[in-house]
């Protein structure tokens, strides 16, 4: 028996996992650990005290490695000590801001696997970050579109310049995106097949992907529009309010993440994020700066 509860944070995904201790974790609780990962895809863990070294480790395990050195987790960790989503610390990611749905280097063909954020400063009110589910908007996906997106594939890149302005939305928030040094693209089946688990993926994101191929841009722009539509609808989301101590870890390719406006004059919101395995491909793309768009 795993020495934790699990609580499922909606009917389709995300679990809380309450009553562990991640330093003492013996072979049992880390088996259950990656099942409940790979059903729910979505971990949330509240009220933990750990550092960057413990929260990759912890990445490490979900992710299915059996158990990592020390020295193993330490080097992983140190390879992204200025990985920050915060709108206080100097250089982070995302310092204001509202951010569309997307995985993150869904643009590449080797995008993040897990994505882990701890709350390190968070000051309420805190803008929450939401979770969309890609398995979940797959296997309920109504025939109508199922039919409409066979043997399709999409384009994604690495930014929403010059996306359609319907894409937007009602709020009014500034959408920001990162400038990069070079633009990436990839190329991917709508219906995509999750590298490690096997699951389909309704794979397309408001924020990364720019137009399905073979399509006009308006035929391409309005099929897009009714994807989101059931992607983003409230059955596929779950939305999380951050405090201290929180750390939240998924899956990057069966959840996508959003955001709305955040203030760099707001309330601290200071999240360090670890990517697990260690991102290689990231290296290729530098952010030279965030600029808000439209
Ligand atoms: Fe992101």
């Amino acid at each position: 028996m795993a020495r934790f509860q699990v609580r499922k944070l909606t009917p389709a995904f995300g679990a809380e996992i309450e009553g562990l201790d991640p330093s003492r974790l013996d072979a049992e609780d880390c088996r259950s650990l990656r099942q409940v990962f790979d059903d729910r895809n979505v971990l949330l863990f509240r009220d933990l005290d750990l550092d960057r070294t413990a929260q990759f480790r912890l990445a490490e395990i979900v992710m299915g490695k059996e158990s990592p050195s020390d020295e193993e987790a330490a080097a992983g960790a140190a390879q992204q000590d200025g990985f920050w989503i915060s709108n206080k610390e100097p250089g982070a990611a995302a310092p204001f801001g509202r951010l569309m749905f997307h995985s993150d280097m869904m643009w590449s063909d080797d995008p993040f696997q897990i994505l882990s954020l701890y709350g390190v400063d968070v000051e309420q009110p805190a803008v929450p970050t939401v979770f969309a589910s890609t398995i979940h908007a797959w296997d309920t996906l109504p025939d109508s579109l199922r039919t409409r997106i066979d043997g399709l594939q999409a384009v994604h890149v690495t930014g929403p310049e010059g996306f359609d302005s319907r894409r937007r939305g009602s709020d009014d928030g500034r959408l920001v995106q990162p400038i990069r040094d070079v633009v990436l693209s990839s190329t991917a089946s709508v219906g995509h097949h999750h590298p490690r688990t096997g699951r389909t993926m309704l794979y397309v994101s408001q924020g990364m992907t720019k137009e399905i191929t073979g399509l006009s841009h308006e035929e391409s722009e309005n099929l897009l529009e009714d994807l989101f539509k059931h992607l983003y609808s409230p059955a596929n989301l779950w939305q999380h309010e951050w405090r201290n101590g929180d750390l939240i870890i998924w899956d990057n390719l069966a959840v996508q993440h959003a955001r709305s406006d955040v203030s760099t004059d707001g309330p601290a919101r200071t999240l360090r994020k670890v990517a697990t395995p260690v991102p290689v491909a990231a290296e290729k793309t530098n952010v030279a700066s965030y600029q808000p768009i439209g």
